[in-house]
């Protein structure tokens, strides 16, 4: 949520800066802006600016028509609007009376409005909404307040990350420092990349994630909690903490490159991450299956004497994370015997969840920086509950914060909409599962084994899947003028069933419903009329009980009211023919593995149905990938 970027090199920052919010409009996309610093180094600078309500495109029209001076210093900032509508006035950088201080900033200050009071006493006018502004005056006036001296702009960062409370990132510039951009960061997301251009000269770059300097290194620095950072042309990089203690950053070096943050030839990135989905399950997969077929987990840090102690599971998420952990808790409960609750992120450590040494809570979260997961999961520390993150961005807070992590290895996922990420959750969540049933001795070997054998399938049914779309697609197109479509499940399909409906509502803004197809007759059936479109994921006809038959008669229920259905049945199930006005086949797959193949087809009627109502599959109006503020 809100995209940053820093930059301090010998390259021509405007260009750098710009291309780094390119890839990190995923993030948020109500206005973007952009500082430089010009002028002598030697003598006194000005900072120039250009903001611009809407998206990056904008921007880039507006400084097309009037370039930046030339700068090698720059910052940058990709909206996701929270304090003040999305307008010019509010977009970022914002900038101290005197305009000799930039500030970019992602997440919430919560002390703004007496801060606001404080300045508006002594005259000060504001020229935003926003509750960063008071970020920008703050650290004009801390930095007027401190001698000359090599650390004076970092020490009045330190200083504004005292007063500050709440989540955030921000990235300054100010018009007497030449050199440096500094930066600080409490609960939202930061990462420094350090590089050099061919011919040798340094550079450094700051970003909410690597994606904002992938194109230049893959050398990045972690930075921990309440933290400032320093990037100046001729020191290099300091980390101090919020006291001015120098700490040494954590390095690493990211394992993708500029061209999996590309569209490779898609029309929307939504549709290249569908299509990478068996890649995504594959990776996830790989390593974690040792030679005799059993599980090695080596990122697990809890000792098999605390999988054994554990006695309840909560699955902690949010969106398309917490319909993993739905979807995750009928097959850990079935193998593990262990309960399973699952819940959305905002909502658990509010009631006051009952949790202890013995709980184990699980928390998935693609981008590893949701604020709801993170202060759940950190509810479930203090509580001392074990914790285990699903995550698929390396280094990230909440992945940091937990007691073990299992990364999915799903690659960079640019597309607001999450899918491969989403079927690589799964998968991980199954591993954990199998996991915790080997090391509890509840399966044998060989049932754990032969398990693995049909995870390790997952890649080809997807693929088979992907194969067959066609139709899907044709289905999509007749369907964009639907005012309301209804999704139906039972069991294992109940999730995807919310999960398709999740999807068609933030892409296509078509008001669509997920349920539980026995809930079906206690409400939900009154809202189908003459043509009311009703996906129905129907289970296995293998899956347990009579399931499948009742979910046979659910669809006979709505098409006997005039729905229109649209069935999702795996091969050779012909049950479904009679009722069905259109069918959508997937591969053969065992009951509690389908939704990772049932999913697929709902991901890509919602993104046809979405672009051929001409909207922006990738960037779907109101929403950005990442949410970091409460
Ligand atoms: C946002 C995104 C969703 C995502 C959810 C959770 O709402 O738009 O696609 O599922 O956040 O994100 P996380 O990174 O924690 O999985």
């Amino acid at each position: 949520m809100c995209g940053i970027v820093g930059y301090v090199g010998p390259q021509e920052a405007l260009g750098v800066v710009l291309e780094g919010l390119r890839r990190l409009e995923y993030r948020g996309y109500d206005s973007a802006g952009v500082a430089v610093r010009i002028g002598d180094p030697a003598a006194g600078g000005e900072l120039a600016t250009a903001r611009r309500a809407g998206k990056l495109a904008n921007l880039e029209k507006a400084l097309a028509g009037q370039p930046l001076p030339p700068s090698t210093i720059g910052i940058g900032h990709t909206r996701w609007a929270t304090h003040g509508g999305p307008t010019d006035r509010n977009a970022h950088p914002h900038l101290s009376t005197d305009a000799r201080v930039a500030v970019v900033h992602n997440g919430i200050i919560e002390n703004f409005a007496a801060l606001r009071e404080e300045f508006e006493a002594r005259g000060i006018e504001f020229g935003s909404d926003t509750d960063t502004e008071v970020a920008a005056h703050l650290l004009a006036a801390a930095y007027d307040d401190l001698p000359a001296g090599p650390d004076r702009f970092a020490e009045a960062m330190r200083a504004v990350s005292r007063r500050l409370e709440g989540a955030f990132t921000l990235v300054a510039t100010h018009a007497d420092e030449p050199h440096t951009v500094v930066a600080a960061r409490r609960n939202s997301p930061l990462v420094v990349g350090v590089g050099q251009t061919a011919d040798g000269v340094p550079e450094y770059f700051l970003g909410s994630d690597v994606a904002a300097f992938i194109a230049h290194t893959r050398e990045a620095r972690e930075l921990g909690q309440d933290q400032v950072v320093e990037i100046h042309r001729e020191r290099g990089l300091t980390v101090t903490d919020f006291a001015g203690t120098v700490v040494e950053p954590t390095a690493y070096t990211v394992d993708w490159d500029a061209a999996a943050a590309e569209k490779g030839g898609h029309d929307w990135f939504m549709l290249k991450e569908i299509a990478e989905q068996p890649q995504a399950i594959a990776d996830t997969l790989l390593g974690r299956i040792g030679d005799a077929g059993e599980l090695v987990l080596d990122e697990v840090r809890l000792s098999d004497q605390e999988l054994r102690d554990i006695d309840k599971i909560f699955v902690v998420s949010c969106g398309t994370s917490f319909h993993a952990g739905l979807i995750a808790k009928y097959a850990v409960e079935h193998w593990t015997r262990i309960p399973v609750e699952v819940e959305v992120a905002s909502e658990f450590r509010y009631r006051d969840p009952v949790l202890d040494r013995s709980t184990l809570v699980i928390v998935i979260s693609q981008s590893g920086e949701t604020m709801d997961t993170l202060m759940a999961l950190r509810h479930a520390r203090a509580q001392e509950a074990r914790t285990l993150a699903i995550c698929n961005v390396n280094g990230s807070t909440i992945p940091r914060e937990s007691d073990a992590v299992l990364y999915t290895r799903a690659g960079p996922e640019i597309a607001v909409a999450s899918t491969k990420s989403f079927l690589a959750q799964i998968v991980a969540c199954y591993l954990v599962g199998l996991f915790l049933a080997q090391v509890r001795g509840v399966k044998y070997a060989d049932e754990v084994g032969a398990i693995v054998e049909d995870l390790r399938r997952l890649p080809e049914a997807v693929s088979e899947v992907l194969l067959q779309m066609e139709p899907v697609r044709a289905l999509g197109r007749s369907l964009a003028s639907a005012g309301t479509i209804l999704f139906l499940g039972r069991h294992v399909a109940y999730p995807v069933a919310l999960e398709g409906a999740l999807k068609l509502k933030e892409l296509a803004y078509i008001h669509a419903e997920g349920f539980a197809a026995g809930e079906l007759k206690h409400g939900p059936i009154a809202l189908i009329e003459q043509g009311t479109p009703v996906v129905v994921v129907v289970p296995s006809p293998r899956a347990r009980e009579s399931v499948h038959g009742k979910v046979v008669s659910n669809i006979q229920e709505v098409r006997a009211r005039g729905a229109r259905t649209i069935v999702i049945a795996e091969q050779g199930d012909d049950d479904v023919v009679p009722y069905a006005d259109h069918i959508i086949r997937v591969p053969r797959t065992p009951t509690l593995l389908a939704p990772v193949v049932t999913t697929v087809p709902l991901q890509v009627l919602a993104c046809e149905i979405a672009d051929t109502r001409g909207h922006d599959v990738d960037q779907p109006r109101n929403l950005a990938k990442s949410v970091t503020v409460e």
